[in-house]
C-alpha cells in the first residue's frame, strides 16, 4: 500500500513557503537573483523592502481613486471587447477586498481577461488554469472569480509565490489552497473538490504535468527567465494532461538580462502548427500614465515593444 499523502494547505502552506523563502532556486534568472535580495515576505503576505512585482498601491483616498479613474478612462478604448466592463468589475472587486487602489497594473490584466474571454470559453470544469509568474496574484484572482468552477494553479519563485497566494486569499475570500511539490501531491490536490487554488514553486514545475491545463497565462515574466526555463514551460504546456492547451503570452519582443542573456519573443519555442488566435503589439502594455504631462505616454522604440499572442498549442503525446 502506498503512503498516505498529507498536503500542506491554507496557512500551513504559506508558513512552509515563508520558512523556505531564502533558499536558492534553479528557476531564478540573473535578474531575479538580484531582485529577490531586496525584499522579504512574511506568511501573511507582508513585504519588507522593495519588491519588483508591480504596483500594489494601498493609497485608497478618494482623490487617488478619482485621479486613477480619470487617467485610466481614455485607455479603456485599447481593449474593445464585449467582456471588458465585466472583467473590470472583477478587478475592482479584487482591489476593494485587498484594500488597495485599482492601478493600471491591475487594469491591464482585466483587459487581458476580456481578450481571453473573447476567444475562449472557460466553462470546462475538468481543466485548470495555470498562471506562470503572476504578481500579487492578480491574474489568478481574476480567473478564479470569472470561472469559479475551475482550478487555478500558480507557479512562481518562492517569495513571489507567497505574495500571490496571500493576495489571492484576500481577493477570493474563503478559497482553499494547497501547496504541491510532486506529481502525486498534484493528483491528491486535484482529487480534493474543495481545493480551488494550487501553488507550485518554480523548481517543482514538473508536478504540473499531472494536471489538465486548459489555459496558461504568462504576462511580462518569461522576458525575465533564462531561455532554458522558458523552454521547460513550453514543454510542460505541450505535454500536460489536457487535450488542448491555450497559451496567452505577453512579453517584450527583446530583452537583455543583466548577465548579458538575450531573450526574444520570436525565439520562444513556438511551432508552425500552433494555432494563433490573437497576435499583435499589446496596446495596454505599450501605454502607461503618470503625473508628468501629457500624463499618457507610449513606450516608443524597438526594444520597448511588448507583444501578446494567444495560441492553441500543438500538443505532444503524453
Ligand atoms: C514583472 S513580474 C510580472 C508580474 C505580473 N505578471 C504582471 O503582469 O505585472 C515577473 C514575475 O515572474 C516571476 N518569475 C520569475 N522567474 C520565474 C520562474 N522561473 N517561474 C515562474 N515565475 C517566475 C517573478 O517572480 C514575478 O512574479
Amino acid at each position: 500500500m502506498g503512503a498516505i499523502l498529507t498536503l500542506l494547505t491554507d496557512q500551513e502552506a504559506l508558513e512552509f513557503l515563508a520558512a523556505h523563502a531564502d533558499e536558492d532556486e534553479a528557476g531564478r534568472s540573473a535578474y531575479w537573483r538580484e531582485e529577490l535580495e531586496n525584499f522579504s515576505v512574511g506568511a501573511d503576505g507582508g513585504v519588507a523592502g522593495r519588491a519588483a512585482l508591480g504596483n500594489a498601491s494601498a493609497k485608497e483616498t478618494t482623490f487617488n481613486k478619482l485621479a486613477h479613474a480619470f487617467l485610466q478612462w481614455p485607455l479603456h478604448r485599447l481593449a474593445p471587447f464585449q467582456d471588458r466592463a465585466d472583467s473590470i468589475r472583477l478587478g475592482r472587486l479584487i482591489a476593494a477586498r485587498q484594500r488597495r487602489q485599482i492601478t493600471f497594473d491591475m487594469l491591464r490584466q482585466c483587459f487581458t481577461l476580456a481578450l481571453i474571454r473573447k476567444h475562449l470559453d472557460l466553462g470546462s470544469t475538468d481543466e485548470a488554469n495555470l498562471v506562470i509568474g503572476d504578481g500579487y496574484g492578480v491574474m489568478a484572482s481574476l480567473l478564479l472569480l470569472h470561472a469559479p468552477h475551475r482550478r487555478t494553479i500558480c507557479v512562481n519563485l518562492t517569495k513571489p509565490l507567497i505574495l500571490d497566494l496571500a493576495y489571492i486569499r484576500q481577493g477570493v475570500p474563503g478559497i482553499r489552497l494547497a501547496l504541491v511539490t510532486t506529481g502525486d501531491e498534484m493528483k491528491a490536490a486535484l482529487a480534493d473538490k474543495g481545493i480551488r487554488l494550487i501553488g507550485v514553486r518554480a523548481d517543482d514545475f514538473q508536478a504540473i504535468q499531472e494536471a489538465a491545463i486548459g489555459l496558461a497565462v504568462n504576462i511580462v515574466s518569461m522576458q525575465e527567465m533564462e531561455p532554458s526555463v522558458v523552454e521547460q514551460y513550453f514543454n510542460l504546456l505541450r505535454g500536460n494532461k489536457a487535450r488542448q492547451t491555450a497559451f496567452y503570452c505577453c512579453n517584450k519582443l527583446y530583452k537583455k538580462l543583466s548577465d548579458g542573456t538575450e531573450l526574444r519573443f520570436d525565439d520562444f519555442p513556438w511551432r508552425d502548427n500552433d494555432s494563433i488566435l490573437h497576435n499583435t503589439i499589446c496596446p495596454w502594455s505599450q501605454w502607461y500614465y503618470d503625473k508628468i504631462p501629457p500624463c499618457w505616454h507610449y513606450r516608443r522604440g524597438e526594444k520597448r515593444v511588448i507583444w501578446h499572442r494567444l495560441a492553441l498549442l500543438e500538443m505532444d503525446p503524453t
